[in-house]
């Protein structure tokens, strides 16, 4: 700003504040009123129609889909994608709380006295592309599968034995493709190439370790498993 327009502003701050009327008490009574009207009405509502109680919460559910609340998938969603844990706490506090400092600090760099988006091209440019990434985001955390399944592509005919991997709680010990826990089990990726197909069954009737046994699972589901594994080369 230089000094005729700070001079132009000043004028106008003067006229107006000799027009108007003091924050306080004016506004602060306004504010104060309209914000227990609020709170009472929420009171009231929660008094006459009751909270909504979801339906009762089953701790040995294993197609449970835990998801946030739809305005934080783009966080969500940035926390799905970033594999390296290292660089986790750097994309969920990191990178927030950046641009929140930089938008506390906005008023301190950007001095100029223009409002018209027109004429602002770089507030505008950052709006843009911010607003643009967490929409994508958001619409990605959306539409995004279960943590149970298995982002592997496989032949039609495997893909029972997958669905019944992804639902039997193996992706806890074994890691497949980018799912799953590294350990304790032996990556699963490529099992088929590792040992062979009686070998899986073996393995799965026995439960070696801490491998629990799958011995009573069906034989077509136990068959489904070894067939989907297999085929993993
Ligand atoms: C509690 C953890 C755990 C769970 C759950 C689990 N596994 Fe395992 N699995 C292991 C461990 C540990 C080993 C290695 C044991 C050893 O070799 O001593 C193993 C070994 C295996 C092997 C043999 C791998 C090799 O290289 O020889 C296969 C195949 C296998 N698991 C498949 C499965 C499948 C399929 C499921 C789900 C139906 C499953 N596992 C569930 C922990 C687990």
């Amino acid at each position: 700003m230089n000094r005729a327009e700070k001079e132009a502003y000043l004028r106008k701050y003067e006229l107006l504040k000799k027009e108007g009327k003091p924050f306080f008490p004016y506004a602060v009574m306004k504010d104060s009123t309209m914000a227990l009207i609020v709170v009472l009405m929420i009171v009231l509502m929660a008094l006459v129609l009751g909270a909504e109680v979801g339906p009762k919460a089953d701790p040995t559910t294993t197609t449970y889909t835990p998801r946030p609340e739809w305005y934080f998938f783009f966080l969500f969603e940035v926390l799905r994608v970033i594999k390296p844990s290292y660089l986790v706490p750097l994309a969920t506090i990191g990178v927030p709380t950046i641009g929140m400092v930089v938008l506390l600090l906005l008023p301190f760099f950007d001095r100029g006295p223009e409002r018209r988006p027109e004429r602002r091209p770089i507030a505008m440019t950052v709006l843009v592309l911010t607003v643009a990434s967490m929409a994508y985001l958001t619409l990605k955390g959306a539409v995004a599968g279960p943590p149970s399944a298995i982002d592997v592509k496989v032949a039609p005919q495997y893909e029972p034995g997958k669905l019944v991997v992804a639902q039997s709680g193996c992706l806890a010990c074994h890691r497949l493709g980018d799912n799953g826990n590294a350990g304790p089990g032996p990556e699963l990726t490529h099992i088929g190439a590792r040992i062979p197909r009686n070998a899986i069954l073996r393995s799965l009737a026995a439960g070696p370790g801490v491998m629990p046994s799958f011995q009573d699972f069906p034989p077509k589901k136990l068959n489904d498993v070894a067939d989907f594994l297999a085929s993993l080369k």
